[in-house]
């Protein structure tokens, strides 16, 4: 039996940092594990120029510990009106490392993002001109369809014939949650890859709605039935390198959550390594976490690996019930349960 593992200290490839106090409870606990983030600009109002980002980079900086190791990665936030020559701009100075594609009213604060993706071609030519990854939320928005669809029914009508349109587009399918994206993102070329989420390999919508509806478990894409979280973890620990960590962890305050319209996001950042390692030892593959969480993330973004080294070991983190944070109480993933892996301190 492994009881420890030592790997590259890994990257956080989606991660909502927020802003103000939120900013400051938060952004520490990214650090802390990861040694750099692709940070989603959902902010209010969102990140949609080069000056915009750069100022939120400083942000993030000021909000973090002076003896960090941290380098966030900053997102550019596309609208039907994004500018090809600023994003290429913004890309080339070394501000953008990716852009982000919110289908309009998707989720919290996307309520500007793009309504049509045949908006935005001439942009997304560009960035496929100029190697710069497009990352989506894959979730169709529509009405009609169901909301557990929503991301099998995005591959269908929107994905496919973009992946088809733009073949050497590098794209990040971010937080997959169903069978159907990992067979999509399977099928296609070394271009497009996927981030997982510590959540989605923990919990299907069972976590969310048995014995009462618990609104710690409600993110976006919503967990689905138990046959996708099974392929979710399948493809994870499968040492495919089209399968790389995203935490998604996304904060919202106690009453933003426990409310009668609460709000989508789980707050993993916390024990976010911890808890994809319980799901590598609980499926055999303790072996393929370096990959997964430090190997493959940079080698799709083209990005050098981290050269310091960070140690789990079996020994068990209680996760609190609440943890402080911005004046209020944040819930963090798995709160109140014992995860059997811990960080080493160095
Ligand atoms: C995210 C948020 O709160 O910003 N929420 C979530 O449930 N994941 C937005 C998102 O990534 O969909
Ligand atoms: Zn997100």
């Amino acid at each position: 039996m492994i009881d420890t593992l030592t790997i590259r200290r890994p990257d956080d490839w989606h991660v909502h940092l927020r802003d103000g106090t939120m900013l400051e409870a938060v952004a520490p606990y990214t650090a802390r594990q990861f040694a750099r983030a692709i940070i989603m600009p959902n902010l209010s109002p969102p990140v949609t120029s080069a000056a915009a980002a750069a100022a939120y980079r400083k942000r993030i900086m000021a909000a973090l510990p002076t003896d960090s190791n941290f380098t966030p990665l900053m997102t550019y936030y596309l609208t039907d009106d994004a500018d090809a020559d600023d994003i290429a701009k913004g890309h080339a100075d070394g501000i953008f490392t990716a852009a982000k594609l919110y289908p309009a009213n998707a989720t919290t604060n996307s309520a500007h993002g793009v309504t049509d993706v045949a908006k935005i071609m001439p942009v997304l030519e560009r960035m496929q001109e100029i190697g710069m990854p497009l990352l989506v939320h894959g979730e169709v928005t529509d009405g009609d369809i169901d909301i557990f669809d929503r991301e099998a029914v995005f591959i269908d009508r929107v994905l496919d014939g973009l992946v088809r349109a733009l073949p050497d587009l590098k794209i990040v399918f971010e937080h997959i949650t169903t069978d159907q994206a990992v067979q999509f993102v399977a099928s296609t070329g070394p271009n497009i890859g996927a981030t997982i989420t510590p959540h989605h390999l923990h919990i299907n919508r069972n976590a969310m709605l048995v014995g009462g509806i618990r609104p710690h478990a409600y993110c976006l894409p919503v967990a689905k039935r138990e046959q996708h979280r099974l392929a979710l973890r399948k493809a994870a620990t499968s040492g495919s390198p089209k399968y790389f960590l995203g935490t998604d962890s996304a904060p919202h305050e106690i009453h933003a959550k426990e409310s009668a319209c609460g709000c989508a996001g789980i707050f993993n950042a916390p024990y976010a390594l911890e808890s994809y390692a319980a799901v590598f030892d609980e499926e055999g593959a303790l072996d393929r976490l370096e990959g997964f969480a430090s190997l493959y993330g940079p080698d799709f973004y083209g990005l050098p690996y981290n050269d310091e080294r960070i140690t789990l070991a079996r020994s068990v983190s209680p996760v609190p019930e609440h943890l402080d944070g911005s004046g209020t109480k944040l819930v963090p993933f798995h709160a109140g349960s014992r995860l059997q892996w811990s960080i080493v301190p160095s």
